[in-house]
């Protein structure tokens, strides 16, 4: 079970509609996912068209029961398939999961309930996928520990530039926890340029920037296209909406890169 975590202190930079897509592409690879709405605005539960919900407040607060927080989407959310080989469950979020760092002082809270489902599967999960809010936390901590691989969506401007920084920074500052308990660094898979505007010289200027400041981790930028705003108002992914859309291909592209980037790491 490999945990990849979406993170950007800039709000509002794609990191729901990437981690949902993320979680849909892969189980339409064939890999049992779940996807975990760690923001309490919860919109990755609404464009899986379910309800908000207390599940990540009460996985990691209430030490609920697996088997009473998890949810299935529809699978026509991310396939076409009768009888999909890979899967999507979720775990929602409402406004409560704001209360969780006052309520829980166990920093290996998330991890712990992770190592638990693993065991319970029996290693039958693949993914497990968290979508983040942008305000630090003190549940960030949380889902640093739990995390083994991370991107950072960023739009290709100055201030998406200081949250991708701010987020690798606070990532830095939880490793040596990390390694203490015996894992592996989390490690940065890439940074994925969203709502990208070709045309416009500066955002041609800060990609060049990423491209330089992160050599081979710039992946490939999913162009702004209004076909996003569209999927998300059918609640459907772009692989139901439309798969012959470039768009769908941009971010095909971009879910081939981080399978084949955790599979090889993990052979
Ligand atoms: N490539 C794209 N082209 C056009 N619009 C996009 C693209 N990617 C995302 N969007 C739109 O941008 C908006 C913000 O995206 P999203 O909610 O995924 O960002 P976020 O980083 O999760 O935001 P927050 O920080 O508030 O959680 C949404 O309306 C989404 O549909
Ligand atoms: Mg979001």
């Amino acid at each position: 079970m490999q945990v990849i975590t979406l993170l950007n202190e800039k709000g509002g930079v794609g990191k729901t509609s990437l981690s949902t897509h993320v979680a849909g592409g892969l189980a339409r690879k064939g890999y049992k996912v779940v996807l975990i709405d760690c923001d309490a605005q919860a919109h990755a539960t609404l464009l899986y068209g379910l309800p908000k919900e207390s599940g990540i407040y009460d996985l990691v607060v209430k030490i609920a029961e697996w088997r009473q927080i998890i949810r299935i989407p529809k699978t026509s959310t991310w396939t076409e398939q009768a009888n999909p080989e890979g899967s999507v469950w979720l775990v929602p979020s409402n406004i409560e999961t704001r209360g969780i760092p006052s309520n829980t002082g166990d920093v290996f809270a998330l991890d712990k309930r992770l190592t638990e489902l693993h065991n319970l599967m029996k290693g039958a999960i693949d993914y497990v996928v968290i979508d983040t809010s942008p305000t630090p936390s003190l549940f960030h901590a949380q889902i640093y520990m739990a995390t083994d691989y991370f991107i950072l969506p960023a739009g290709c401007d100055e201030l998406s530039y200081d949250g991708i920084v701010q987020s690798q920074l606070h990532m830095g500052q939880f490793q040596p926890f990390r390694v203490a308990k015996g894992k592996h660094e989390a490690q940065l898979i890439g940074i994925v340029p969203t709502c990208y505007r070709q045309q416009v010289i500066a955002q041609q200027i800060f990609l060049e920037k990423f491209e330089g400041d992160f050599p081979n981790k710039v992946l490939t930028p999913l162009v702004e296209r209004a076909v996003w705003n569209e999927a998300s108002m059918t609640k459907q992914t772009l692989f139901t909406y439309d798969l012959k859309h470039k768009a769908t291909q941009e971010v095909w592209d971009v879910i081939d890169y981080i399978e084949e980037f955790t599979q090889n790491d993990q052979a």
